[in-house]
């Protein structure tokens, strides 16, 4: 690590400031990783991107969720056609639902993966929000298969004014498709009429067909399409509790602060371009140490999830064994994790401080306190000065006697700053990371859209379901079950 930050260490853009002192990269290396990245033809791709070509190749598909935020509604041509008319339709619908729900105390929101980690984040981000205005409804959020989360909610929930909102962009995936029934079937155990059931059932999907088939009611089915990937769909009506919680106004803030980052990121040269700036500083750790894990420690309570959403848009964007040309990359998608601070420092920092491991970390600030507490401003400079003091250890170290109490330092760290968390800054840092996400993907070859890793267990899933329904404990190995689950499906059985 240079005693010396390297030149200009200090990027801004939205308001939003990326400092990147502790780095320890030199303004050589970073010449070295622009020229890289000029080479790479990473202009191109955010070209490409932009311009709605079919970036996802392997599913011949565009990738244009910016166009879900693009407030300006300049057209976005996708094969020739302009999808903003249908966007706009979209936004008009959420709007007008906003104005509808009148009495409702509960909201179910069902889904999974994309259709799930965005709303939950934006939903417990904007509680914390000191005086926006909530519509103050239980926002509960049902993604596991497993029954612990159905049970909590439906005990909480008022049958009689509840809404449930069923997300799947596919509207066939398993653990949504059986808690919508299960929802369903309270909802009838209450004495809901099938007339307020069809009343309170919602979709939103690319799968219009099979939400009418469930039985959702065509006006209560909000699209979106094909070209916004799972993980990039909180922008579309997946991100409605933001909405109807707190008011389209908010929702449109929320989309501004991302359509912000967009215009920046298409348009800043790749030197002042802060997802690309934080997509070559991970690069260079890949580079010149043997990285295999990244965090992401916000300093403040409120995204507290915020890891959980980008662990899914940078491992199942990212990790990939090959890249577009279906050989091997040298590259691809560190293990994310993170957590909020300081918790985080009572809990793993002592591996960032000590371990073997050299984990690069993106600190992420909030300069404003996150409550109007008499306590606000004295706790919010104590969390402050921790993520500071936190860095700075981790960049020096310090030496001691004893090689216990020695910390190596060099340990490369971001800052990043937000002025303050309301919704059009929590849009801008969600479109920050998900534009590094597709910049880092460009610049190790992956094809960031896809997902066909995780088809593989739901295939093996269905044979063994039906082995445990059998209740049998003699299974045998066969085509799709070997020998060690055929063994672990007997004990269930037994
Ligand atoms: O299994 C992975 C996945 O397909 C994710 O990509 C997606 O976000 C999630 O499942 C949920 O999919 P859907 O919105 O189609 O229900």
């Amino acid at each position: 690590m240079p005693s010396k930050p390297s030149a200009n260490p200090i990027h801004t853009a939205v308001d939003v400031i990326l400092d990147t002192a502790y780095q320890g990269i030199d303004a050589q290396a970073w010449d070295g990783l622009f020229a890289q990245a000029h080479k790479s033809g990473l202009e191109q791709f955010i070209t490409d991107l932009f311009a709605g070509k079919h970036v996802n190749a392997s599913e011949n598909r565009a990738a244009l969720h910016s166009a879900l935020r693009n407030l300006s509604k300049s057209p976005v041509l996708l094969d020739g056609e302009d999808v903003m008319p249908a966007v706009s339709d979209v936004w008009r619908r959420i709007d007008s639902l906003c104005n509808q729900w009148v009495g409702v105390t509960d909201v179910i929101h069902i889904g999974i993966g994309g259709s799930d980690f965005g709303p939950r984040l934006a939903i417990e981000a904007l509680s914390h929000v000191p005086g926006l205005q909530s519509r103050g409804m239980r926002m509960h959020f049902l993604s596991n298969i497993d029954t612990a989360e159905l049970a909590r909610i439906l005990q909480r929930a008022q049958p009689n004014s509840t809404r449930v909102i069923i997300v799947s962009k596919s509207f066939t995936t398993l653990e949504t498709t059986m808690n919508a029934k299960a929802v369903v079937n309270w909802l009838k155990d209450n004495d809901c009429t099938s007339g307020q059931i069809a009343h309170s059932l919602f979709a939103v999907t690319a799968n219009i067909a099979a939400a009418k088939t469930f039985g959702i009611e065509e006006d209560n089915i909000y699209p979106f399409w094909d070209w916004v990937g799972g993980r990039y769909s909180v922008w579309s009506a997946v991100g409605l509790p933001i909405a109807l919680q707190y008011g389209f106004k908010t929702f449109q803030d929320f989309l501004a602060g991302a359509h912000a980052m967009d215009l920046h990121f298409r348009s800043a040269p790749l030197e002042e371009n802060l997802p690309v700036i934080m997509a070559l500083a991970l690069l260079y750790q890949q580079q010149t140490h043997d990285i295999k894990s990244f965090a992401a420690i916000p300093y403040a309570d409120a995204l507290d999830g915020f890891p959980k959403w980008l662990q899914q848009l940078d491992m199942e964007s990212n990790g990939k064994r090959v890249g577009r040309d279906g050989k091997p990359v040298k590259f691809s998608s560190p293990v994310v994790f993170g957590s909020s601070g300081s918790n985080a420092q009572h809990s793993y920092f002592q591996l960032f401080h000590q371990g073997t491991e050299t984990i690069p970390i993106d600190f992420i600030a909030v300069r404003k306190p996150m409550s109007d507490r008499p306590e606000a401003v004295a706790h919010h400079r104590i969390l402050m000065s921790n993520c500071l003091a936190q860095a700075q250890a981790l960049a020096h170290g310090k030496d001691a006697k004893n090689p216990n109490e020695v910390y190596p330092g060099k340990r490369p760290s971001n800052l990043l700053l937000l002025p303050e968390l309301n919704a059009f800054y929590l849009g801008a840092l969600l479109a920050l990371y998900e534009n590094r996400t597709v910049a880092l993907g460009a610049l190790w070859n992956i094809n960031s859209f896809d997902q066909p890793g995780v088809e593989l267990g739901k295939v093996l899933a269905k044979p063994i379901e039906q082995a445990l329904a059998s209740g049998s404990d003699a299974i045998e190995a066969g085509d799709s079950i070997d020998d060690v689950t055929a063994a672990r499906i007997n004990y269930l059985n037994s």
